[in-house]
């Protein structure tokens, strides 16, 4: 068997495979609820085979949304629409998984396509975000957020847990916590974000407070036999990676003793002034480097899509899990196309359910395009 296609268990979950769709926003949701978008676009995603497949970004309160078309499951009244995706997901044989976040100073943005920049103060659908100091982003992101008091963080750490309770709620298996990608969590960890002065700023210790402190609360709610994981961004690639990811290290430690069982290992994108070094698979040195220091099982993604490489790092034990997100878009079938290349023989029964795989790998010939 190969390393791609061999089964995953964490805590009571057995994922079929190691291939994990990560978050991928939709902007497609009307006040925080899923539509039917949601509902067909992730069955569909499990459908092509993946072990896990984890749904977007939802908000854990109205302003913790990036765009007006973010999920949420802020209020009771949003788990219906999640738990027919959680059913769906799971009806496809995939676990399903969820991400919740707060998109702090990078909330009230316009979807992508209408331009991606802050919706201007004044206009239909702005609104005031929040972060730990009063620092706009910058770039396209310009708008200065207010600098949360005492209260708004004990607000927003119960809205984590609330929220917590409702992807349960919802029949979630899997849960991962945002505190990647300039979002609210990692703007607290962020220097260049984060200029607080009280027990949330200033060491790394301090900036690393509300994260820990957000994780430790939810673990408390979040049953202890199912995943609870977190995406962090334990770089910037802003030239100071060194001391950047030995605190990051030293957190995700902290973050392994209070309960975190895996760690979805990303970028920080806090800075406007980060140079990724964009190819293929260029996450996974440093995931490997941070599951060796923390002894955490590790997954990562970012342009490792290719069948051959991904089968290296896990069979090498780089990684534990790989997410695999674009090429889900382009092909949700994709895991047919990397069993193809991994050789395992008529790979779209292997990886299809049965009303798909069935007539792929019993007819061949003109017009059955990839059949086998
Ligand atoms: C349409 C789209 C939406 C995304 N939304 C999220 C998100 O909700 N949460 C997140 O952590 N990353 C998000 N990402 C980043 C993906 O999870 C993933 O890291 C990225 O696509 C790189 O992996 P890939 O090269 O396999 O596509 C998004 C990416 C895309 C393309």
């Amino acid at each position: 068997m190969t390393a791609l296609f061999s089964e995953f268990k964490l805590k009571d979950v057995v994922l079929r495979n190691r291939i994990a769709i990560p978050p991928m926003c939709q902007y497609s949701a009307q006040d925080g609820y899923t539509t039917q978008w949601h509902e067909s676009h992730y069955a569909g995603m499990a459908r092509g085979g993946a072990g896990l497949v984890i749904v977007e970004a939802t908000a854990v309160s109205p302003e913790g949304r990036i765009t007006p078309g973010c999920t949420g499951l802020w209020e009771d009244g949003q788990i219906g629409g999640m738990a027919n995706i959680a059913r769906a997901i799971k009806a496809a044989g995939a676990v399903p998984g969820i991400q919740i976040g707060h998109a702090g100073r990078k909330a009230s943005a316009r979807r992508p396509w209408d331009g991606d920049d802050h919706i201007p103060d004044g206009e239909k659908d702005a609104w005031q975000t929040l972060a730990p100091s009063a620092i706009a982003f910058g770039a396209n992101l310009p708008k200065v957020p207010k600098a949360m008091s005492i209260d708004d963080i004990q607000r927003v750490k119960a809205d984590f847990v609330a929220t917590a309770k409702r992807a349960l709620a919802a029949g979630f298996e899997w849960l991962e916590l945002h505190f990647a990608h300039g979002y609210l969590a990692q703007s607290f960890f962020s220097p260049q974000a984060n200029q607080r002065t009280d027990q949330y700023g200033g060491s790394a210790e301090n900036r690393g407070r509300f994260l820990l402190e957000t994780l430790a609360a939810v673990r408390e709610v979040w049953p202890e036999n199912l995943p609870l994981t977190a995406r962090f961004g334990v770089v910037e690639f802003d030239g100071n990676d060194e001391q950047h990811l030995a605190e990051s290290i030293a957190l995700v430690k902290a973050f392994k003793a209070a309960g975190l069982d895996m760690l979805n290992v990303s970028m920080g994108f806090s800075t406007t002034q980060g140079n990724v070094p964009w190819g293929p698979a260029f996450m996974v040195p440093v995931a490997e480097k941070v599951g060796h220091e923390t002894g955490l099982p590790v997954a990562t993604g970012w342009c490792l899509d290719d069948a051959k490489t991904v089968e290296t790092v896990l069979n090498e034990g780089k990684i534990d899990l790989a997410m695999i997100g674009r090429a889900h878009l382009a092909n949700p079938h994709y895991p047919v196309q990397m069993a193809s290349e991994l050789g395992i023989e008529k790979p779209a029964q292997f990886v299809l359910p049965v009303q798909y795989g069935y007539w792929l790998s019993r007819y061949a010939g003109p017009g059955k395009g990839s059949a086998q």
